[in-house]
């Protein structure tokens, strides 16, 4: 039997819904401050549905671009401000940034508190901990699409095709606080099938079309496709979706799986910092 969709858009479209009521429930518009360094155009796509999705469930974005050319310096320095102005709530710096800024400097000087990435050490220290306070958005949003089969990850093998601070380590922490055990494998892994054979669950994070072939997958397995590459023309994620359907038990697709969640997890953690900052 084909696997079932998890259907990534509907799930997210009531966490916004959902979003929308606490919002109207607070006595202030919460804030997000989004910071976009260059002009690389998928980053402003990203950077457009996010806002999009804050307009629509009550939340005040502000746009806050610089050209490539800003030194880190003088980044650093913007960041510094946000985390001063008390009517923001929220700072999310859009990943990657150009060359030449050195990327953990610039996350770590957003303040823990409007960290609405759970990009700083801080907040991943504390989900390493197992307290997850800020959990960054595209991990945060994958486990709700697990939890959404029903399925409990406590003993499931796990295995995640991607070791960024973005996906695959903070995925990792959140496995582990369910008591999965883990596996993470990369672009420097000998055999990835090794690894994806034996997993209950495989997310993957790649950008590489059809790396994940139907005889990579054990028969029953959850297929969560993080992954965003093009194929001739066309969006696509890392697997080759129609012949692991047939393979799998529940899977993603793409457009329409993963995505949607990040941009929902990410409205969700700016309502918890506003929150916690007016408490
Ligand atoms: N670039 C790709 N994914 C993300 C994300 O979740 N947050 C940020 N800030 N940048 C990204």
């Amino acid at each position: 039997m084909p696997a079932k969709l998890i259907d990534g858009k509907g799930i997210a479209a009531k966490v916004l819904e959902a979003a929308k009521s606490r919002v109207s429930g607070l006595s202030f518009k919460p804030v997000l401050a989004v910071v976009l360094v260059g002009e690389d155009p998928a980053s402003k796509l990203y950077v457009q549905k996010k806002q999009d999705a804050c307009e629509n469930v009550g939340i005040e974005s502000k746009l806050v671009s610089f050209p490539e050319t800003i030194s880190q310096q003088d980044l650093i320095a913007k960041i510094e401000a946000l985390n001063s102005d008390e009517s923001v709530n929220g700072i999310l710096v859009q990943l990657p940034l150009p060359k030449g800024l050195d990327r953990n400097a610039v996350l770590e000087t957003v303040s823990p508190s409007k960290d609405v990435d759970g990009f700083t050490a801080e907040n991943l220290g504390l989900l390493a901990l197992g307290v997850e306070e800020m959990v960054s958005c595209t991990p945060k949003g994958i486990i709700k699409l697990i939890e959404s089969t029903g399925t409990d990850l406590k003993g499931k093998n796990c295995c995640i095709v991607n070791h960024s601070i973005v996906v695959g380590r903070p995925l990792a922490q959140l496995f582990l606080n369910r008591n999965a055990t883990v596996s993470i494998i990369h672009q420097f892994t000998k055999d990835l099938s090794e690894f994806t054979k034996n997993a209950d669950v495989v997310i993957t994070a790649a950008g590489v079309s059809d790396l994940i072939k139907a005889d990579m997958v054990k028969d029953g397995a959850i297929v969560i496709d993080a992954g965003i590459a093009r194929k001739n023309g066309k969006l696509v994620g890392d697997v080759d979706f129609e012949a692991v359907k047939e393979v799998a038990s529940f899977i993603t697709p793409v457009p329409g799986g993963v995505g949607p969640m990040t941009v929902a997890c990410l409205i969700d953690n700016t309502i918890v910092a506003a929150e916690n900052q007016r408490r």
